[in-house]
C-alpha cells in the first residue's frame, strides 16, 4: 500500500520529528571532521521543504555505534555544525546525554516556525536498539508529527523510526520516497536489458540480492572476492583468493537457477593476482583458470571489464552492489572504476547501493552520472533482496 508522503501533510506551526541518518564517517583523529556529508546533504530537500512550510523541525539520528550509553566520539556536535552552514541557519543542538529529557523539551519550546533543531546521538539510550516503547512516548512528546527520512536506517526497528511511526501521525521524507520509488520501479517494472552487477567478499552477503534478482533480471554479473567462490563450484583452482568453502554448493545450485531461469551469468574471465593483500606488491594480470596455487586474485582484469562494460552498454536498467575488488587499494582498483564508468555511460537507469559502491563512484567522480546513488548500506541490500523494511511498513498509509 502506498505510504503517506510530504505532500499528504499540512505542517504549518507543527513541532515535526524527522528521523534523518546521519551516520557519516568522522575523522579517525577525533577532530569531528566529517569525511562524506552525502548523506546530510542527502536530508536537505526534506529539511528545506519542512521550513519553507513553516514548520518546527526536530532532527533525530544516530551516529555510529556507541553501545547505548553516552560517548563524546559520537557526539552529533560537529554535524549540528555542518548542517547549519549547509543550511546557512543555525541550528539549535539540544543535547543531551539522556537524548530527551526536561532541559531538551524546555529548548525546544523556544523553537520558532521555520527553524531547526537537532537532538542529540539518539544511541546514547540503549532504549533505542531496543525500540524501547517509553523512550519512543518521551521523544513523540516533543512533535506532533513524525517523517522518517532515515533511508539507511529503515531496516532498523528502533524507537527513533518504528515507534515513533507508531505513535505520531506520519509519512515518508522526499530521500525514502525517491530511494523506494526508483529502486521500487527497477525492481517491478525495470526497463530492459536489466542488469546487476554484484561484488563484495563474501556470497554469503548476497545469497538473498541474487535469489531475488534471479527472478527479475536478464544478466547477472560477478565480481570481487564472492566470484571466486562461484569459480571453484565450477572446478577451477583459485590458489589463494577468497573462498567460503561452505558455500561452493550453493554457488554450483545459484549458477544453476540461473541457466534454468533463461538469466545470463557472467563470472570473471581474468584476475589481477599477488601474494597477498596488500599494496606495492608485484602483481600480474591472469586468465581465470591460470591463477598459481600460491597466488590469490584480488581484482578482475582488464578482459573481465571490458566484458562487463559491453553488458552494461545497452542495458535499460543497471542496479550495482559491491566492489569488482580490494578498491581501496590503488593497485586493485581498476576493476570497481571500470565499472562505476560504464554505468556513467550507460543511457539506461543507473542505481548503485551500497556504502562501497557508492564511495567508489565518488571517488571515481561519476556520481552525478548516475541515476541513483542510495543513501543505504544494509537497508538497501535488504530492498534488493524483496524485503518489508520495517522503517517504511511503520508509516501510515495513505
Ligand atoms: C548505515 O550506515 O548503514 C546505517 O546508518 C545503519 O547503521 P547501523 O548498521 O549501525 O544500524
Amino acid at each position: 500500500m502506498a505510504k503517506k508522503t510530504l505532500d499528504d501533510m499540512n505542517f504549518k506551526n507543527q513541532r515535526v520529528l524527522v528521523r534523518v541518518d546521519f551516520n557519516v564517517p568522522m575523522a579517525k583523529d577525533g577532530s569531528g571532521k566529517i569525511m562524506d556529508d552525502a548523506r546530510i546533504r542527502a536530508a536537505l530537500p526534506t529539511i528545506n521543504y519542512l521550513m519553507d512550510q513553516g514548520a518546527k523541525v526536530i532532527l533525530l539520528s544516530h551516529l555510529g555505534r556507541p553501545k547505548g550509553e553516552p560517548s563524546e566520539a559520537f557526539s552529533l556536535a560537529p554535524v549540528a555544525s555542518h548542517l547549519s552552514s549547509l543550511l546557512g541557519q543555525e541550528v539549535l543542538f539540544a543535547a543531551s546525554d539522556r537524548v530527551v529529557d526536561d532541559e531538551v523539551a524546555k529548548k525546544l519550546a523556544g523553537l520558532e516556525a521555520g527553524h531547526v533543531a537537532l537532538l542529540q546521538n539518539t544511541r546514547f539510550r540503549a532504549e533505542e536498539k531496543k525500540n524501547d516503547p517509553d523512550f519512543a512516548k518521551d521523544l513523540a512528546a516533543l512533535g506532533d508529527l513524525f517523517v522518517n527520512d532515515a533511508f539507511g536506517t529503515c531496516h532498523r526497528a528502533h524507537a527513533s523510526n518504528v515507534g515513533l511511526a507508531s505513535l505520531l501521525p506520519s509519512c515518508l521524507g522526499r530521500l525514502v520516497q525517491k530511494e523506494v520509488e526508483v529502486m521500487g520501479k527497477a525492481l517491478d517494472n525495470p526497463a530492459r536489458p536489466f542488469v546487476a552487477i554484484l561484488g563484495g567478499a563474501k556470497v554469503s552477503d548476497k545469497i538473498g540480492v541474487i535469489e531475488n534478482l534471479l527472478d527479475k533480471v536478464d544478466t547477472i554479473l560477478i565480481g570481487g572476492g564472492m566470484a571466486y567462490t562461484f569459480l571453484k563450484s565450477q572446478g577451477l583452482e583459485i590458489g589463494t583468493s577468497l573462498l567460503e568453502e561452505d558455500k561452493i554448493d550453493l554457488a554450483r545450485d545459484l549458477l544453476k537457477q540461473a541457466r534454468e531461469k533463461g538469466v545470463q551469468f557472467l563470472l570473471p574471465l581474468d584476475g589481477v593476482i599477488a601474494d597477498q593483500v596488500a599494496e606495492g606488491q608485484e602483481t600480474k594480470v591472469v586468465k581465470i583458470d591460470q591463477i598459481p596455487s600460491d597466488k590469490m586474485s584480488l581484482d578482475i582484469g582488464p578482459e573481465t571489464a571490458k566484458l562487463f562494460a559491453e553488458a552494461v552498454k545497452d542495458a535499460g536498467t543497471v542496479v550495482w552492489n559491491g566492489p569488482m575488488g580490494v578498491f581501496e587499494m590503488e593497485d586493485f582498483a581498476q576493476g570497481t572504476f571500470a565499472v562505476a564508468k560504464a554505468l556513467a555511460e550507460c543511457p539506461g537507469v543507473t542505481i548503485v547501493g551500497g556504502g562501497d559502491s557508492a564511495s567508489a563512484v565518488e571517488k571515481a567522480g561519476y556520481k552525478d552520472k548516475i541515476t541513483h546513488v542510495s543513501t543505504g548500506g544494509g537497508a538497501s541490500l535488504e530492498f534488493l533482496e524483496g524485503k518489508v523494511l520495517p522503517g517504511i511498513a511503520a508509516i501510515s498509509d495513505r
